[in-house]
């Protein structure tokens, strides 16, 4: 597509399909022309407070909103979170037993769900229905919407009435020019890092595993020396990336690529072509955890550029070591069908036997 209709409109969705690396840049950035506002929220479910969030926003809104949390989520509170999620992974992994296990369903599925969880504050008895809650938002499955909706505003009046160490506390305590969120985007916040939170980063490292069963000499690299562990975690973002494609809408007349896409139409920005260009990278189908440059844009581009990366990035680093360290010569299970997960924005897959 890259080649031979690099923008091009889908004759099924209607949708602006944008395949290169300069064109899908320019959509994730340029914000002015590529807007991320949704409609009115109308609802009390989780769609509704999620258009509210600062994903779905443009500036003025999505600064003031970004700068809000920026001051309950900073990359110092992240790198803090660091012994927790080692402690975490090892007793995940403490739980594998006769060196088999389900690499998606044992591991790369509770990690984030219980990180997300513990920076919110949520009881260790409700993480089940957690995970319930984000899956469906991500594949479109509204059966829950209103119950996690209901759940997390009980929550935030908890928390407003007795403050914690937790983020939500600490966002109802935050304030720009004497302003504070609101419950309804307190909610849209909760609900976000529920959905960009967890199914991203499994995806990341189930998408890892993949990646070094795709390149057996990378693994082998990395298993002598650790310090190739981070390039490999930048290469598999670049190389399978976690999240394929973004929306966006086109809000005037605007020429890509030699093409003009029309005022008011939908736009699909793919994360996922974009970083397999072969005018940006080098051997773009090579797995190469060595690879600098790496530009890639599995975090997206300007103002709307991942909030929770360093976080991301912090999980993988701890929990691929640690997978490195104690399953040495991990394999996928000979024989084993992948089923990719049923979604045109995250890419992984629903079950990994290793
Ligand atoms: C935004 C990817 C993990 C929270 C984004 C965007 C991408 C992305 C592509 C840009 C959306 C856009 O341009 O419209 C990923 C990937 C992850 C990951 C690949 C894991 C590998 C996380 C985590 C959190 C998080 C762990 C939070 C705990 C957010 C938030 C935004 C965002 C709040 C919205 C930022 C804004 O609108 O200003 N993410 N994400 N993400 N992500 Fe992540």
């Amino acid at each position: 597509m890259r080649r031979q209709a690099p923008v091009v409109q889908d004759p099924d969705s209607g949708m602006w399909m944008v395949f290169g690396y300069p064109d899908v840049q320019r959509v994730l950035s340029d914000w002015r022309v590529f807007s991320s506002q949704q409609g009115r929220p109308r609802g009390e479910d989780a769609e509704s407070a999620l258009s509210s969030s600062m994903i779905s926003t443009d500036p003025p809104r999505h600064r003031q909103l970004r700068t809000l949390v920026e001051q309950a989520f900073t990359p110092r509170q992240v790198r803090e979170l660091a012994p927790r999620i080692g402690q975490l992974t090892h007793e995940l992994l403490d739980q594998v037993q006769a060196g088999r296990l389900d690499f998606v369903h044992d591991f790369a599925y509770p990690l984030p769900v219980i990180v997300i969880a513990e920076i919110l504050g949520i009881p260790a008895q409700d993480r089940d229905r957690f995970k319930r809650w984000s899956d469906q938002v991500v594949t479109g499955d509204r059966s829950g919407s209103r119950e996690m909706a209901g759940y997390f505003a009980t929550l935030i009046e908890q928390r407003r009435a007795d403050p914690g160490p937790d983020l939500i506390s600490g966002l109802l305590a935050a304030q720009l020019e004497g302003e504070h969120l609101n419950t309804q985007e307190l909610l849209g916040f909760c609900i976000l890092l529920l959905v960009a939170g967890n199914e991203t980063t499994t995806n990341l490292l189930t998408n890892t595993v993949l990646c070094w069963q795709d390149a057996p000499e990378a693994y082998q690299r990395v298993r002598q020396d650790p310090e190739l562990l981070s390039g490999t975690i930048e290469e598999s973002l670049r190389y399978r990336s976690p999240v394929q494609s973004m929306f966006r809408t086109c809000v005037q007349d605007v020429e890509l690529s030699g093409v003009t896409i029309p005022a008011g139409r939908p736009v699909l920005a793919w994360i996922g072509s974009a970083n397999r260009d072969e005018q940006q990278f080098e051997q773009a189908d090579t797995f190469d955890p060595a690879r600098t440059p790496n530009r890639h844009l599995a975090f997206g581009n300007g103002i709307h550029f991942c909030l929770g990366a360093p976080l991301a990035r912090l999980e993988a680093s701890i929990a691929l070591g640690a997978v490195l360290e104690r399953l040495p010569e991990l394999r996928v299970e000979p024989g084993t069908v992948l089923e990719p997960i049923e979604s045109r924005i995250v890419a992984g897959v629903k079950r990994l036997p290793v």
